[in-house]
């Protein structure tokens, strides 16, 4: 199977029906992506299919052939982090961060889609990211900066 992961493509041996997420970790070693909950509802494993954030824990690896796949890793480009990445480290809302690739590359989504977003669009559009740690106004603050740079 052929992937396009990170601007890289990649030839594998992998089962289509295999989860994207254990496709990334497992044969491409990209471990930024987490495995939480397994079923789609806590936004750990997301990623970015074609721009658009998808919870590759429930996603056939078979379906993203021919598309473009984002991960944490990606983000930064010729040594430069992503201005959300670099939101996200000047403000540290994190405590174990195990929610924190799947916190970033959906902020890296919403921008895209509305670089402008109110209090209360940031909070919807998080929705699906689950912080164990309960960061929340650290978060939002997070992404407020982000939305400034
Ligand atoms: S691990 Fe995929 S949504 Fe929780
Ligand atoms: S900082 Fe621990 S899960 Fe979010």
């Amino acid at each position: 199977m052929q992937l396009r992961v990170n601007n890289q493509d990649y030839e594998i041996d992998v089962n289509g029906n295999t989860p994207l997420l254990n496709t990334l970790r497992e044969h491409l070693k990209l471990t930024g992506s987490k495995y939480g909950c397994g079923e789609g509802v806590c936004g750990a494993c997301t990623v970015l299919i074609n721009g658009v954030p998808v919870r590759s824990c429930i996603t056939p690896v078979g379906s993203t052939q021919n598309k473009e796949i984002t991960t944490i890793e990606g983000l930064e480009q010729e040594g430069k982090l992503h201005s959300v990445q670099a939101a996200f480290l000047e403000t540290d809302p994190f405590q174990c961060a195990y929610c924190a690739s799947g916190m970033i590359l959906s902020t890296v989504a919403l921008l895209k889609r509305n670089p402008t977003p109110s209090r209360q669009e940031i909070v919807e559009a998080m929705q699906g990211n689950i912080c164990r740690c309960g960061t929340y106004p650290a978060l939002l603050e997070a992404i407020q900066v982000a939305v400034k740079k």
